[in-house]
């Protein structure tokens, strides 16, 4: 479940690795990312989205996962990839991605970001509203480029998940409501603008999705609304894309999701809407981040303390927690380990596991069952390889680990361990 994991003499072994040999190596905690798993992921949406009606492209969101070793990755495999900032474009454009295979996202770009975009001849520009159609209109005047486009549209499908991590209700505020009147304006305006070259519509209904059913009514509403804009005025769209959110498995309860399986299911759907509502869509998208990072990775934690509140609570402490591991805190998420040294022992005791951090929520895992440790332990959570590294923060001025690609029985550092200079590197003394 949690990647090519095997237990070799009582210890927890990752690509190959003894995790041991990891955190001695490296420190901890430890963000260990295995490669083969990614490159598993990323073929099993490439075999499951495919049709012989039209063209498909797979774009890793990198939002939940971005390093230059990543986007070497996603290169090497063929591969687009969504940014959402100035930062992850030059990230990719650093590392050497081909930049025609990035899209840009954002509902409030910067002109700044937009113009790093354009002159690092960043491939397609998703537009969330009319004001950025503007101002992209203008830079595109100033700098003389044209860009292609998508029009990002809320299909105000409601996908069961938690309530921060939905995007398409009527009140987000992510891209233009197809049920507004003004869409019609601003389609029309996008599709005759001399500086851009809008390709079709994009939308995106939540994150960690494990059924079929909404991504099937999204796109029924996706092609019935482009059937609508086409009879309405005259623009056909020739390009959607339906975005992300495919779930994984993080703790019992959670269902394994079958990407080829589900993958197949959409390509069918479109293959029959297109045709229904005769639509010209040449090219179909989708948006993976989550599912192609969060299974690959592990985060390696030394136990640093144990402890037993009056009340008779049992914790273990470990030397990251909220800073390295945010989505416990901010989305009540739950996540399972082991603890790596121990693997098969047989005496397990219900723990909560807290992180360092001076925060009572600063917890990763609560009342779990966990092998019974020891200081000097290591401690293994998985399914962390999306949105932890990501969203990691310098709180409490703890620094971010480091990042190791394993894969085979050899590791590669891939981001190393911040220093307390690096804490304090963008710091003016006032006197
Ligand atoms: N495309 C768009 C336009 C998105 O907004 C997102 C995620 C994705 C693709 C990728 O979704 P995924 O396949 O990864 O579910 N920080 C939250 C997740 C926020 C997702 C935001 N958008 C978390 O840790 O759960």
């Amino acid at each position: 479940r949690f990647g090519t994991m095997e237990v070799k003499e009582n210890l927890l072994h990752i690509g190959g690795i003894s995790t041991e040999k990891l955190v001695e190596e490296y420190g901890s905690p430890l963000y260990v990312m295995d490669q083969c798993l990614i490159e598993e992921n990323m073929n099993k949406f490439k075999r499951g989205f495919q049709s012989n009606k039209f063209q498909t492209e797979i774009i890793y969101a990198s939002k939940a996962f971005l390093t230059m070793a990543m986007c070497q990755l996603v290169a090497r495999e063929g591969l687009s990839m969504d940014a959402v900032s100035g930062g992850e474009v030059f990230t990719a454009r650093e590392a050497g991605f081909p930049m025609e295979k990035i899209y840009f996202h954002g509902n409030n770009k910067g002109a700044e970001e937009i113009e790093l975009a354009l002159e690092s001849k960043v491939g397609t520009i998703i537009v969330d509203n009319p004001g950025e159609l503007e101002l992209l209109e203008e830079l595109c005047r100033k700098g003389n480029s044209k860009v292609r486009i998508l029009l990002r549209v809320n299909p105000g499908i409601e996908a069961h998940t938690h309530e921060y991590i939905q995007t398409s209700k009527y009140c987000s505020k992510f891209g233009e409501s197809i049920f507004d009147e003004t869409i019609e304006g601003f389609i029309e305006r996008a599709s005759k603008s001399q500086y851009i070259s809008l390709d079709g519509f994009h939308c995106h209904i939540g994150s960690q999705i494990f059924d079929e059913a909404p991504y099937l009514v999204a796109i029924e509403t996706m092609v019935e609304f482009a059937a609508k804009i086409k009879r309405k005025t005259g623009y056909s769209a020739k390009v959607l894309n339906m975005g992300g959110g495919f779930g994984v498995y993080y703790s019992k309860g959670d269902d394994a999701l079958d990407i080829e399986d589900i993958t197949s299911k959409m390509i069918e759907h479109l293959e029959r809407k297109i045709d229904e509502y005769q639509v010209e869509i040449e090219r179909v998208m989708i948006e993976p981040g989550r599912s192609i990072v969060a299974n690959a990775g592990t985060t390696l934690y030394r136990v640093g303390g144990l402890k037993t509140t009056y009340s008779g609570k049992k914790y273990v402490f470990i030397d990251g927690g909220m800073t390295d591991n945010i989505r416990p805190a901010l989305y009540q998420a739950e996540y399972e380990g082991s603890i790596a040294n121990r693997m098969t022992d047989p005496t397990t005791e219900l723990v909560t596991v807290a992180g360092k951090c001076c925060e009572s929520g600063d917890v990763i895992m609560k009342d779990t069952l966990l092998q019974k440790c020891q200081v000097g332990d290591i401690l293994a959570v998985g399914s962390t390889g999306a949105y932890n590294y990501s969203m990691a923060s310098n709180y409490n001025r703890i620094t971010k680990p480091a990042v190791v690609f394993v894969g085979s029985g050899e590791s590669k550092l891939v981001v190393k361990r911040e220093t307390y200079m690096d804490l304090i590197k963008n710091d003016i003394k006032l006197y």
